[in-house]
């Protein structure tokens, strides 16, 4: 890049960055494909150039487009055929994070779709309405490719989320958001890399993106408005607010909606969570959805000190009357049988490690030579219950319709832990029964630095031992460096 327009280029940031709070960008809002009337979707991933700053293009990957990927609408009762085409020039395969379907078509790291070739899965689907997702999950190189752009919701629909009048129009006044922090130098997205630091810590990056757009704002019906709340970054832990601490309400977690409306002023969101939330704007104006960017754990503060706590605009929401408002707040969103202890049949544990440093807790010498990426000694590296990931290894099986606790313990920060094909409730955080916030289907769950949860889930649908399901940590430099472990249901 030249002078000139290195320097045109710094003018348009000061320009971004005094407009942050402004809203300066029109909020860009994933393409809608609807399965109601349609039963086969084509989906490709390629390489794209999207300009997260006008003018300027950032190499990406995207999928029907430039970066991220369309958002699927999907039915209970119905089954739809989707096929990959692989044109990023790189084996990678596609995951259903939430979805409960078989292992063969979960998209684990099995599943492989060739550079140049193509996947076909079949879904049934037979869960409850809830805001999923899909992203690679190729061995060692997940978080390389969800940071390029490979990543957009799966939205399921039931007889319960047709029924409730909740705002229901796609991007109008039901709003996915795909919530990212991305590194740019001069405008442009810094290509993925991470040193031995940045994986023990996970890739932090100081701007935040939300569907690819930086600074955005969008016109909504002077009313209620859902947003539908995922943290895709690698390894970022946001704490949502709004802009005048006005309360919100939570309606539904990972796997479905909570049984009423949660009222909240902050909700905390690790790296997989979704959430969905309502907010009134039936007095009219504006109030901007705000993100602080968190600590990987509050306590430390070499990470405070690295990245210290500041709140960045996630969007602005502005009221527009001539806009129709539909949808409202029901008192009663569904009802949740609660597993009781007394119906487990089998306990698990995991721990969490983030291996051996030599040199006791973080923070103390900086980088340590025997831990860190993925090519460390095996006797140091990164692993849940003394095994790193190993393609070749089953953890655990698990029987078909068996209650399970999986009780689960971190390390030295917090970490998004997450299981594949099911939803489970916390049972307990540190022992105690857990907030409201997370009393709700849950597939993912941020377990504290020296904390442990315990999680009750029951496996309805199989898993061979060709295709595992996986649980891991989902901060993806943890994850890519052998935070993971597989297990198989039948
Ligand atoms: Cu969202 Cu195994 O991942
Ligand atoms: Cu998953
Ligand atoms: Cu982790």
């Amino acid at each position: 890049m030249n002078v000139v327009s290195s320097l045109f280029v710094s003018a348009l940031l000061a320009l971004a960055s005094h407009a942050a709070s402004a809203g300066a960008t029109r909020l860009t809002i994933p393409e809608l494909i609807d399965t109601k009337d349609k039963s086969h979707v084509e989906l490709t991933l390629k390489r794209g150039a999207h300009e997260f700053y006008p003018g300027v293009k950032s190499d990406t990957l995207g999928i029907n487009g430039d970066y991220l990927g369309p958002t699927i609408k999907l039915y209970r009762g119905r089954h739809v055929d989707i096929r990959f085409n692989n044109q990023i020039g790189v084996a990678t395969t596609i995951h259903g994070h939430g979805l409960h379907v078989p292992g063969n078509v979960d998209g684990g790291p099995q599943e492989t779709i060739r550079s140049g070739e193509s996947r076909t899965i079949g879904l049934d689907i037979t869960q409850r309405a809830s805001t999923s997702w899909y992203h690679p999950h190729w061995m060692g190189k997940t978080a390389e490719h969800v940071y390029a752009g490979l990543a957009g919701f799966y939205l399921i629909e039931d007889e319960r989320s047709l029924t409730l009048n909740l705002p229901k129009r796609y991007g109008i006044n039901d709003i996915p958001l795909i919530v990212q922090d991305r590194s740019f130098v001069a405008g442009q997205m810094r290509p993925y890399s991470v040193g031995r630091q940045q994986v023990e810590d996970g890739f932090r990056g100081d701007t935040l993106v939300v569907n690819g757009t930086i600074d955005a704002y969008q016109n909504v019906p002077q009313g209620w408005v859902r947003l539908r709340l995922l943290n895709a970054s690698n390894a970022r832990i946001y704490r949502f607010s709004l802009s005048d601490s006005r309360a919100f309400h939570l309606i539904a977690t990972d796997g479905g909606f909570v049984e009423s409306p949660v009222t909240i002023t902050q909700l905390n969101m690790g790296p997989g969570e979704r959430n969905e939330i309502m907010v009134d704007l039936s007095r009219g104006g504006r109030v901007t959805l705000m993100a602080e960017f968190l600590p990987t754990d509050p306590g430390d503060q070499r990470l405070l000190q690295q990245s210290p706590r500041t709140s960045k605009s996630v969007l602005e929401l502005r009221a527009d009357p001539r806009l129709a408002a539909q949808g409202e707040l029901p008192a009663k969103l569904a009802t949740i049988t609660a597993y009781s202890r007394e119906a487990v049949v089998v306990t698990r544990t995991f721990r969490l490690d983030m291996g051996n440093r030599g040199n006791g807790r973080r923070g103390t010498n900086g980088v340590n030579g025997q831990n860190g990426g993925a090519n460390a000694n095996a006797g140091s590296r990164f692993n849940i219950n003394g095994h790193s990931m190993d393609m070749s290894m089953i953890n655990h099986s698990s029987k078909l319709g068996d209650i399970e606790l999986w009780r689960v313990t971190g390390d030295r920060m917090s970490h998004p832990f997450h299981i594949h094909g099911v939803s489970f409730q916390i049972l307990s955080r540190n022992g105690s029964a857990p907030a409201a916030t997370e009393r709700g289907w849950k597939d993912t769950v941020m377990v504290g630095e020296r904390g442990f949860v315990e999680l009750v889930m029951r496996f309805d649908h199989a898993a061979s031992e060709d295709y595992p399901y996986m649980f891991h940590c989902h901060i993806l430099e943890h994850e890519d460096a052998g935070m993971m472990g597989q297990f198989t249901v039948r």
